[in-house]
């Protein structure tokens, strides 16, 4: 693969395409939705606006990485605060399906109203060939598959750019670099469109979410050497008999997911050395008062799923 070439005619036919319209970008964090909105920056430059919808959702810190990785390619990205909506619509649903549902429309809500008040007439989506596989396989509803989950693109008024929708992640990487992107972007490990509330077994909302974000950082930050392809933690709603003193309590119970994969088609468990699980372990009981249990969870995908929702 030319990647070179790519490139160049990705950016000849996205400026073709596109005119003199406005186009919006929402980005994630991830490698795809950064990728996809460099490629159209360098296309049509100012008629971009790239946002990032803050869903409350995210990684520690995500915005503040993001946009100054973008800053260095020129692209500045506007923040658009959304929580109080997404954890709204996330009250009392622990389906997983349901939460999906309930994230992929506020998300599109949001979305939609952004794309509104900006008259954009382009959405460029990060979506690539894992994300369009899997939601014809029925494993699960992508929300970034317009016509996979039967919204129709048209209803927001919009066209939609997919630049990457024939690679898969490595290729997806490898483009990035081509890009110039900072490795912290072209190395970044996926992360799932409805963020963290895929990491939370049962009700997310803004407590368990924040439990879920600061073991992440830390199962992230200590597994960091090992390069697996993602590393975070899950948090059980359910609770767990614990200690305290010599008090029975009861709390939390965090999961720690590490997997190594390729293309996130199949994964296995990454060999962690004992002293860094028991470390993570130390931290996260540590660290989060509430937690009285953590586990490795060490099933593949299959019959896993990577996520937990
Ligand atoms: P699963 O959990 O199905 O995930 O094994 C496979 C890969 O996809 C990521 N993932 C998502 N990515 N939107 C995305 O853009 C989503 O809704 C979504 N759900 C899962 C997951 O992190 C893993 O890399």
């Amino acid at each position: 693969m030319n990647y070179t070439s790519f490139i160049e005619n990705q950016i000849s036919e996205i400026r073709k395409k596109v005119g003199t319209a406005k186009v919006i970008s929402a980005l994630s964090g991830g490698v795809d939705s950064a990728v996809a909105t460099v490629l159209v920056h360098k296309a049509v430059g100012y008629q971009l606006d790239a946002v990032f919808i803050d869903d409350g959702l995210m990684r520690e810190n995500e915005f503040e990485k993001v946009s100054m990785a973008m800053k260095k390619s020129g692209v500045n990205v506007r923040l658009v605060e959304a929580q109080h909506e997404f954890f709204t619509a996330l009250k009392r649903k622990d389906d997983p399906e349901e939460k999906r549902k309930a994230f992929r429309n506020t998300f599109y809500t949001v979305l939609g109203r952004i794309v509104r008040q900006s008259s954009a007439k382009y959405l460029v989506q990060g979506t690539i060939k894992a994300d369009i596989d899997e939601t014809k396989g029925g494993v699960k509803t992508q929300h970034n598959v317009l016509e996979q989950i039967g919204l129709d693109p048209s209803g927001y008024g919009l066209n939609i750019i997919e630049p990457l929708k024939d690679f898969y992640k490595p290729e997806v990487r490898e483009i990035a670099k081509q890009l110039g992107l900072p490795e912290e972007i072209h190395q970044r490990m996926p992360f799932p469109g409805p963020g963290l509330a895929t990491r939370v077994v049962g009700e997310a909302n803004p407590e368990s979410i924040a439990i879920v974000k600061k073991a992440a950082a830390i199962v992230e930050e200590e597994t960091k050497e090992l390069k697996p392809f993602q590393a975070f933690a899950v948090l059980m709603n359910d609770k767990a008999t614990g200690l305290e003193g010599k008090e029975r309590k009861f709390g939390n119970i965090i999961i720690i997911r590490c997997v190594d994969s390729e293309d996130a088609l199949t994964a296995s468990a990454t060999y962690i050395p004992w002293h860094i699980l028991m470390k993570i372990t130390e931290r996260i009981t540590h660290e989060l008062n509430s937690v009285v249990r953590v586990a490795y969870e060490i099933t593949g995908k299959p019959p896993a799923t990577i996520e937990y929702v």
